[in-house]
């Protein structure tokens, strides 16, 4: 059994308005037993100070921005930076998600940026990574994780390193129902760790927690978190209901 931290992370997107969203968060805190598995609420930057005081008790609770700004502050309307999430009590923070690189511009450099500042403030990065399905098809999908990998993450020194959690999300099947098999899941988390051991040894490999998103549900938690290298997971559409939630965190 790998003494690696098990994470189950909430990934709530654009979704609740302020009230929904803290009941959420209510609904959870009351409902979640204390466990060994860190358990991640993810949520929208307006609702983190709300949910960061519903959940502060919890024991296995913390809290998570979905992006931050590469710069430390200045002029840059509309963004929010490392240093506010920090004053917050944020805990982590998701950067390079399929959507910011879609939709945001995203790119393997600004995640690098992301990466470095976010640790200058004590955040610890849930860093993502995965393929559309055309580079799965092409049989070029573990080529493409290694270099998004490599990228924004192996300029770290190996202490900056192992604050890091790494997110496997097939972009094919983010919020599509379709979910990567556990065979695949494994296949690509066992990728993730021999390029990680390349690079930083064995030990800081077997430390890292790789987390699998994409359509991950109840249904099929279970089976996704028994792979050897599948540490747990990264949940969008599931994490909205708090039963689902809770019953994909006592999946393991
Ligand atoms: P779904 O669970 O809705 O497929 O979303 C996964 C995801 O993108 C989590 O970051």
């Amino acid at each position: 059994m790998s003494t690696r931290k098990k994470i189950v992370a909430g990934n709530w997107k654009m979704n609740k308005t302020f009230s929904e969203g803290t009941a959420l968060a209510e609904e959870i805190t009351g409902k979640l037993e204390a466990g060994d598995v860190t358990v991640i609420l993810g949520t929208p930057y307006i609702h983190l100070q709300a949910v960061g005081a519903i959940i502060k008790d919890h024991p296995n609770l913390f809290l998570a921005a979905q992006n931050c700004h590469q710069a430390a502050g200045g002029a840059y309307t509309g963004e929010i930076s490392p240093a506010m999430l920090q004053s917050l009590g944020v805990q982590y923070v998701i950067l390079g998600h399929s959507e910011r690189r879609k939709y945001f511009g995203e790119t393997d450099a600004s995640v690098s940026e992301k990466v470095s500042i976010a640790l200058a403030h004590d955040l610890l990065p849930i860093v993502c990574v995965g393929e559309e399905l055309s580079v799965r098809e092409a049989g070029k999908h573990e080529a493409l994780v290694g270099e998004q990998i490599e990228n924004a993450l192996f300029d770290l020194s190996p202490e900056d390193f192992g604050k890091i959690v790494i997110a496997y999300e097939p972009v094919w099947a983010i919020g599509t129902g379709l979910t990567a098999s556990p065979d695949q899941a494994q296949e690509m988390h066992g990728f993730i760790r021999n390029t990680l051991a390349a690079k930083y040894g064995d030990e800081i490999a077997q430390a890292t927690t790789i987390l699998y998103g994409g359509s991950c549900k109840p249904a099929n938690a279970q089976s996704l978190f028994s792979q050897p290298d599948v540490d747990g997971g990264l949940i969008g559409g599931a994490s909205l209901k708090a039963d689902d939630f809770i019953a994909i965190t006592n999946s393991y």
